[in-house]
């Protein structure tokens, strides 16, 4: 090999160099946007914590409705959620239920329905749920009410996440 073999012409050179001066701008503009973009979404701290909702002395076998309230972070949002459960206690258990029927999403009520004042009632296609939320055979839900996850501490009952049941 001679030396004229390893000279870059100059085309090379024009074409090496601005390949990469271009490459090197173009990283430099996409790095800050693709981590302005990015960047809420891969912070910590996306999962709810469990959230207080009522004293364990205010619940009774009958499921009550309590609303509750927390902070959701959700990437670039930060707002404040309401949701509502049914709470009972069956000796030292602790169940809360969602009122969002698993048939359409209508909301169900405890006690509505006059005929059977001890199930949950859904009046949009007359879906019924027992006392635990178990879907009655016959109406149209055809899947439990969805159950969150329950802690008691010190005599307070938090809900942390809701879980489908089948
Ligand atoms: S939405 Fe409840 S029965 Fe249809």
């Amino acid at each position: 090999m001679n030396e004229k073999d390893h000279k870059v012409s100059r085309r090379q050179f024009l074409t090496y160099t601005l390949t990469g001066v271009g490459g090197f701008m173009a990283a430099g503009m996409i790095m800050p946007m693709a981590r302005f973009a990015l960047d809420p979404a891969l912070k910590a701290g996306a999962a709810s914590d469990n959230v207080y909702v009522c004293d364990v002395a205010d619940l009774t076998e009958e499921p009550q409705l309590f609303e509750f309230q927390f902070d959701q972070v959700d990437a670039w949002y930060e707002s404040t959620i309401s949701r509502n459960a049914y709470i009972y206690i069956q000796g030292n258990e602790v169940t809360a239920l969602s009122p969002t029927c698993t048939h359409l999403g209508c909301t169900v009520a405890f006690g509505t329905n006059a005929e059977h004042p001890d199930r949950f009632y859904c009046p949009c296609h007359f879906g019924m749920f027992d006392h635990h939320g178990i879907n009655i055979a016959g109406t149209p839900p055809q899947r439990p009410l969805d159950v969150y996850e329950v802690t008691v501490e010190d005599g307070k009952v938090y809900l942390g996440q809701i879980t489908q049941r089948t």
